[in-house]
């Protein structure tokens, strides 16, 4: 195995690949969270690492095991995952960004337990930073790979987050009733920043992710 990694056409490559939720905290109990079991995520390093890239996966809370010869970072919030992503990528040649991050926070997270009342509550939430924004800001040659789970106008929403984060390619995939959640399978519509397409037909993540590596592969520029 060894010997077929260090051949493959990502050997020499180094990638960084977020994955699974996050998790912002309310007050010592509770957290805001996303739906995302890191499937994706974690099949995406596995496939990179197939091709002989050496991978770290800064991972959210998840059932999942890390992937064999993977390094794992494990985080809880937005925040943390942008500071792992901003000095895993200072070392990285491709960042792959499949988390759910969080898009608001508490404005003030509780010291206490937050007590219930016979009243409406109300949260002040606060923005958070956006991870693949801010690593293209600070790496400007890293190639950048995002993903954008929609309900609906797939490609104007996938291509106008392509543009706005800066990225090379970002694989846009449908959610809702009963599609890519916990399910094993998923399909991928892949737009680059050229204009290009390219389709991922229906197949089981770890598929969909040998795929996706397969094409990072193919327009990663090489020295
Ligand atoms: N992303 C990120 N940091 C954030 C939010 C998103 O790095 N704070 C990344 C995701 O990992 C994904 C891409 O940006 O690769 C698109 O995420 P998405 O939630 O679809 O886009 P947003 O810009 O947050 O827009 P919206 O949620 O309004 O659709
Ligand atoms: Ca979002």
């Amino acid at each position: 195995v060894a010997r077929l990694l260090s051949s493959g056409p990502l050997s020499g490559v180094r990638a960084v690949v977020t994955a699974g939720p996050t998790r912002e905290p309310l007050d010592p109990v509770r957290f805001l969270t996303n739906r995302s079991s890191g499937k994706q995520g974690y099949a995406v390093a596995a496939a990179l690492r197939d091709l002989g890239a050496s991978v770290t996966l800064i991972s959210g809370p998840t059932s999942l095991a890390a992937p064999a010869g993977v390094q794992r970072i494990d985080i809880e919030t937005a925040q943390q995952m942008l500071d792992a992503s901003l000095a895993a990528a200072a070392q990285a040649d491709v960042f792959v960004a499949a988390a759910a991050v969080a898009d608001y926070k508490a404005a003030q997270i509780a010291g206490q337990k937050i007590k219930k009342n016979d009243a409406e509550l109300s949260l002040a939430l606060a923005r958070t930073e956006d991870v693949l924004a801010r690593v293209r800001a600070a790496f400007p040659q890293l190639f950048l790979v995002g993903f954008a789970a929609e309900t609906e106008k797939l490609e104007e929403h996938a291509r106008g987050k392509l543009a706005r984060k800066g990225l090379d390619l970002i694989a846009a995939n449908w959610v809702g009733e009963g599609k890519a959640f916990d399910q094993e399978h998923n399909s991928l519509q892949v737009f680059g920043k050229d204009g290009s397409v390219h389709a991922i037909e229906s197949a089981s993540k770890a598929e969909v992710a040998r795929r996706l590596a397969a094409l990072i592969a193919e327009r990663l520029p090489r020295i």
